[in-house]
């Protein structure tokens, strides 16, 4: 089991999905946890939630494409508990479905503004903090859709290949500094970011998505969590810059 005793952690989109999981096994593991999100009532309840198991948690209103709330959170982890050691840059929106010739330039513009530009300025805000108070670990939440193309979605997908790149120019930058940056790359998991894209559990397109997988199944957010605990702890002292697929095996066939 990893620790994170004593260490200080920010999670974006901690109020759902694989954030509020990811946020919970921090704590468990001892980090003392930053729950930023949009959604103020989500991540309450991910601060109630880690509260009640005794561990240590406090949320902060956070829209991670907008720089100067992006640079507010940061602020608040370092004024809540004295630092930053480890975040990971989780937030993220599915967008629209359109073939591309029809793709709404609004849509795209969100969602690059959020799952591509919002985690430029999370590691803006945070590479600076963690390197000045003698180095960390960041995790950035990719997808498998950052290595390969899925139908109707080219603002998603363009913007989680793009995550790669920022991921690795940060590890190289910040190497000497004693911080490390890894990307995780999760296949379909069952989250409520999938139900918002309309896909029904237990659906025939439920099913066809099970099935590109070699499990035959959609993986759950504690499966995602883990290894990126891992990736946060100091077992993981040799690895940045690296992409780790957890994708029950979606990019083997
Ligand atoms: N669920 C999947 O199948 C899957 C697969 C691969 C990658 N991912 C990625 O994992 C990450 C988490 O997704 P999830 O499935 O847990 O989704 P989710 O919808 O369950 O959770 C996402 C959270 O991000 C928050 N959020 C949205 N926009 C935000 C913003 N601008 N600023 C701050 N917070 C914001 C939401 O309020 C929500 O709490 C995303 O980056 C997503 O692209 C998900």
């Amino acid at each position: 089991m990893p620790s994170l005793q004593g260490k200080i952690g920010l999670v974006t989109g901690a109020g759902s999905g694989i954030g509020r999981e990811v946020a919970l096994l921090m704590a468990r593991d001892g980090a003392n946890v930053v729950v930023a999100d949009v959604a103020d009532d989500h991540g309450i309840e991910t601060v109630k939630m880690i509260q009640r198991t005794g561990g240590g948690a406090a949320f902060v209103h956070a829209d991670v494409s907008d720089p100067a709330q992006v640079e507010a959170m940061v602020k608040f982890a370092v004024d809540t508990y004295g630092g930053l050691h480890l975040a990971v840059n989780n937030a993220g929106i599915g967008g629209p479905a359109a073939l591309m010739g029809d793709y709404p330039v609004d849509g795209w513009d969100k969602v690059i503004g959020i799952n591509l530009t919002g985690v430029f300025l999370c590691l803006r805000a945070e590479l600076s903090v963690i390197a000045a108070g003698g180095g960390g670990s960041i995790v950035n939440i990719s997808s498998i859709l950052g290595f390969v193309g899925f139908g109707q979605s080219c603002a998603y997908v363009a913007a989680k290949h793009g995550v790669i790149g920022l991921t690795q120019n940060a590890a190289l930058e910040y190497a000497d500094k004693n911080v490390r940056v890894n990307s995780i790359h999760p296949g379909f998991i069952d989250t409520p970011l999938v139900a918002a894209g309309g896909i029904e559990k237990g659906g025939d397109l439920w099913d066809f998505i099970a099935s590109k997988h070699a499990m035959n199944r959609w993986g759950t957010a504690a499966e995602v969590a883990t290894p990126v605990v891992w990736l946060l702890s100091d077992e993981a002292s040799f690895v940045t810059g690296s992409q780790y697929v957890v994708d029950g095996g979606y990019l083997a066939q």
